[in-house]
């Protein structure tokens, strides 16, 4: 163990990577009402080295525990010792778990229960702790993030039509399967050559944006719908993208948008959920920024990397070379079902852009 200690302080001096380690961004998930035991995932390079987590940011929702004495040491019930009620308290527990417990009554929310960060250290000097992960708590739903309209437009806006930013409307009444949902009207054409220039979307809010990696390996969900337009084949913008991620900060500040072209599915205007992995495999493509270039099927860190700072998130409404109304309902980001899912390759930053990863099978 020392001599481990003084090795890497020797490599450290030699300026090779002795580095610190990471704190891996976590995703567990707690019935309604319900707690769970989570372990914080530190992983280290240097061998020899035991780890210790700090929390360092607590949930808005729920409480977050060290683990009993007893739990910790032997596994018996029970689990609840200390609440932890300041940021920068270190985790009693040797394997660094905690127990969150989810508030009495309670009810499944339409994103995700909670979110708190942690780091961990080495103890060793010369490296210092390691930047935040974070620790997503998901309801049974297994959504991220999501939009129900249940109350109102939450924030969805209009983009591309003549008064961009526009609020979406909100309609607390049903028309078919749609109950509370949100609609849009094209209100602006400009045809050039048989294009519909203005294309228009609906542009989700903050709740969306910024890190989203827990849904990586997961799906993007929403049921569009449409009063009225003509949806006959001649007629649709074929050569659109349904969905459009965007992050502004990737690709060290150069921008990288990432889109789910039309011609992957289809719509024709009749009430229809879709389902779109989120994986750099799942039909997605990279825009190259450059109008000489074709788009290529997005890298697994370029995937990731997107989903860790989204800047924008948007899904047309534009389906058609005239005017059409289309109403959006339920939207939402969803883990997938698999145990972890942000590959540790992904994970060299906490938002992705120190990325290792290879195309294909990463384990996990
Ligand atoms: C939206 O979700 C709610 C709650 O899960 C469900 O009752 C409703 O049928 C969904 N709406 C559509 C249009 O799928």
């Amino acid at each position: 163990m020392l001599s481990l200690v003084i090795l890497c302080s020797l490599l450290f001096i030699a300026a090779v990577n002795c580095a610190a380690p990471l704190s891996l961004h976590t995703v567990a998930e707690v019935a309604v009402g319900g707690n769970v035991v989570i372990p914080l995932l530190g992983y280290d390079t240097d061998i020899g080295h035991s780890l210790t987590a700090t929390i360092t940011s607590l949930p808005t929702t729920g409480k977050v525990y060290q683990l009993s004495d007893v739990y910790s040491k032997y596994g018996y019930d029970p689990k609840v010792g200390t609440e932890i009620t300041s940021v920068n308290t270190v985790v009693t527990d040797s394997k660094m778990r905690v127990l969150y417990v989810r508030p009495t009554p309670d009810r499944e929310l339409s994103g995700d229960f909670a979110r708190f960060e942690y780091t961990v250290s080495d103890g060793t000097t010369g490296t210092a702790a390691s930047s935040a992960g974070t620790v997503v708590v998901l309801g049974p739903s297994k959504n991220v993030v999501g939009s129900d309209f249940s109350s109102s437009n939450d924030g969805w806006t209009i983009e591309g039509n003549r008064v961009a930013g526009t609020a979406a409307t909100y309609e607390a009444s049903s028309r078919g399967s749609l109950n509370h949902y949100i609609y849009a009207t094209d209100d602006s054409l400009n045809m050039q050559s048989d294009t519909d220039k203005d294309l228009w979307y609906f542009s989700a809010p903050s709740s969306f944006l910024g890190w989203q990696g827990a849904v990586y390996g997961g799906t993007m969900e929403f049921t569009l719908s449409s009063f009225s337009g003509d949806f006959s084949a001649a007629n649709l913008n074929s050569q659109s993208y349904l969905v459009e991620l965007y992050c502004s900060k990737c690709a060290t500040n150069t921008g990288v948008t990432i889109s789910y072209p039309l011609s992957a599915t289809s719509f024709d205007g009749t009430t229809k959920t879709f389902s779109i992995s989120m994986k750099e495999t799942g039909g997605w493509l990279r825009d190259p920024e450059n109008t000489l270039q074709a788009w290529t099927v997005p890298t697994k860190c370029d995937f990731i990397e997107v989903l860790s700072g989204l800047t924008h998130v948007k899904i047309l409404g534009d389906f058609t070379k005239w005017y059409e109304s289309v109403s959006i309902d339920n939207v939402s980001f969803k883990k997938s079902n698999a145990k972890s899912n942000i590959p540790v390759c992904a994970q060299g930053s906490p938002d992705a852009s120190s990325c290792t990863c290879t195309n294909g099978f990463t384990p996990p």
